[in-house]
């Protein structure tokens, strides 16, 4: 196994644990082809598609590789059923970025995060704090393509969709994190914790502030829960202040 192979698959936790106990020989490292059938079962993480001579691994990409690799991204089942991958809208050095679960219906079918119903309340409470799309702000979401009759995001399919995110949110450098529901705190958080526990507070990814707030499409449901997440909003707003 070469030595940049070798590298890749410990940054990936893939190595060496794959090896077989017994024998340390070359014939029982992973071979690219052994990596391709296991791929179909296991799911590694996305980046180990792009350990070719002519693709970089993700996290060194750029936008625009960025971009190309999610749309050419077939790492996981979401992408047999999606009809376009949504990668994210805005100002790509925003101090602001919102994350929110998966694409939708609507954003399926434009390639475009938040432009249904759940997305212009989305738009509204940005508003509310006098913010708009692609002005100081990012959107995203957790996975890239759309979970069918938008079911939650699995884990395997949020976790093969990470690097993608992280990616996005080195290159952005947001000064602030709102996650936008359940999925995407706790994907964002490593948390399992409720998210009426993880609103109110300040915590951190990757040393970055991040606010938890309720899902817009919640909040359609669930109307009386608005003025908690104006709270939220508001909260955001003067933490983002004091980061200035
Ligand atoms: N809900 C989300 O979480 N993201 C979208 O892009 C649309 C709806």
């Amino acid at each position: 196994m070469n030595k940049r192979r070798k590298q890749l698959l410990r940054e990936l936790g893939l190595s060496p644990i794959w090896h077989l106990k017994s024998d340390t020989s070359e014939q029982n490292e992973i071979s690219a082809s052994s990596l391709t059938e296991i791929k179909g079962s296991i799911l590694p993480p996305a980046d180990v598609t792009k350990d070719t001579q002519d693709s970089q691994p993700i996290h060194l990409m750029n936008w625009d590789q960025l971009k190309s690799a999610v749309s050419g991204c077939m790492s996981c089942p979401l992408s047999q059923t999606r009809t376009h991958t949504v990668f994210g809208v805005g100002d790509e050095n925003a101090n602001w970025l919102f994350v929110g679960e998966g694409p939708g219906a609507r954003e399926d079918a434009i390639g475009e995060p938040f432009v249904g119903q759940a997305g212009k309340l989305l738009d509204q409470m940005l508003a509310a704090i006098r913010l708009k799309r692609g002005d100081q702000v990012y959107i995203t979401n957790i996975v890239k393509c759309r979970p069918p009759n938008n079911r939650n995001p699995s884990s395997g399919e949020a976790r093969q969709c990470e690097p993608y995110l992280t990616r996005q949110i080195e290159l952005i450098n947001p000064k602030l994190i709102v996650a936008l529901g359940k999925v995407a705190a706790q994907n964002l958080l490593g948390s399992e914790d409720s998210i009426s526990n993880l609103r109110g507070k300040i915590h951190h990814y990757s040393g970055i502030p991040l606010i938890v707030t309720y899902h817009p499409a919640y909040l359609l449901r669930a109307l009386p829960e608005k003025a908690k997440a104006w709270k939220d909003l508001c909260f955001a707003q003067s933490t983002m202040q004091s980061l200035r």
